[in-house]
């Protein structure tokens, strides 16, 4: 996700620092984004030129405290309370007052996010949507403490990068995931219970529903261990049992099959 935002900002005329503690991951990113804008270059959507500035835009760290001049900071770590907790208290220290810091976690709290830092009135949801660069929406949710002016700020700004921003409140899994999480969950029963193949129940899904991907392929997209934490956190913060994962999840998580980053989920990914 990290680094389709990247993309999305760079393209969009801003000056980009991307933060990862893995050298491999963000070399991944940055070829990903470079097979991405060659694909718009291919397709005579980009000039080469314009490629170029953009790849230059973007400067790559392992540091965090190469962020410190930044005036908008988009945190999308691990999907795990206490690594974001770390770095938005890391983040907190070293940036100005004025920073805005924005999570783009799929499901855990804004609102205790908010409260690792002192400056829970600029801490915010900007929740993008996977891949990042063809999907227009923006969730954006609000913390408790966050103040209107944080909300209007982000919300230019995600108008500057082309996206729609939707407000919601905080609250387990805001909009998006409390409400697709359990079809994807519901989904992964069906197969568990052998009710059909993953092929069918995506295909059902599609041509019954007109949802452009199977709910399976939508997980394999998403990556297991993310739909397992959001799952996690809709159980825990709502006590109500019908977010309970499948044990099939479970059980593939625990096998490391996490889907296209992993080479295997539902389906494989030679
Ligand atoms: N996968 C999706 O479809 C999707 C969609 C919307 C939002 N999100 C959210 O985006 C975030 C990232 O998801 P992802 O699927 O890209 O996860 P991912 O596991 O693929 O990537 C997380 C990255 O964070 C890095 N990281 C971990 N700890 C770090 C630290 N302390 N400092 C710097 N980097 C660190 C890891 O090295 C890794 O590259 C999560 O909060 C997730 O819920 C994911």
């Amino acid at each position: 996700m990290g680094q389709g935002i990247a993309q999305v900002f760079s393209t969009s005329g801003f000056e980009v620092r991307l933060v990862d503690v893995s050298a491999q991951r963000l070399h991944q990113g940055m070829e990903a984004i470079d097979a991405s804008l060659g694909r718009l270059v291919q397709k005579q959507q980009m000039t080469p030129e314009n490629r170029d500035r953009v790849i230059a835009s973007i400067r790559t760290s392992r540091h965090p405290d190469s962020l410190h001049g930044c005036e908008f900071i988009v945190e999308a770590v691990t999907e795990n309370l206490a690594v974001k907790s770390g770095v938005l208290q890391k983040l907190d220290r070293i940036c100005p007052d004025t920073t805005i810091l924005a999570s783009n976690t799929s499901s855990i709290s804004l609102t205790r996010l908010a409260a690792q830092t002192a400056r829970a009135d600029r801490v915010i949801g900007m929740h993008f949507m996977n891949p990042v660069p063809l999907m227009k929406l923006v969730e954006v949710v609000r913390a408790y403490q966050t103040s209107e002016n944080t909300c209007k700020e982000t919300e230019q700004l995600a108008l500057k990068l082309g996206r729609t921003p939707v407000f919601a409140n905080d609250s387990p899994g805001f909009v998006s995931n409390r409400i697709l999480m359990p079809m994807i969950n519901e989904a992964i029963f069906t197969l568990h219970e052998g009710v059909a193949e993953a092929e069918a129940i995506d295909e059902i899904m599609k041509l019954g529903m007109n949802h452009p991907i199977g709910p399976l392929a939508l997980a394999d997209l998403i990556g297991l261990d993310v739909v397992l934490s959001v799952l996690e956190v809709l159980q825990d913060g709502t006590g109500d049992p019908k977010f309970r994962p499948c044990p099939l999840l479970k059980k593939m998580v625990d096998a490391n099959l996490l889907g296209r980053k992993t080479g295997k989920g539902f389906y494989p990914y030679p």
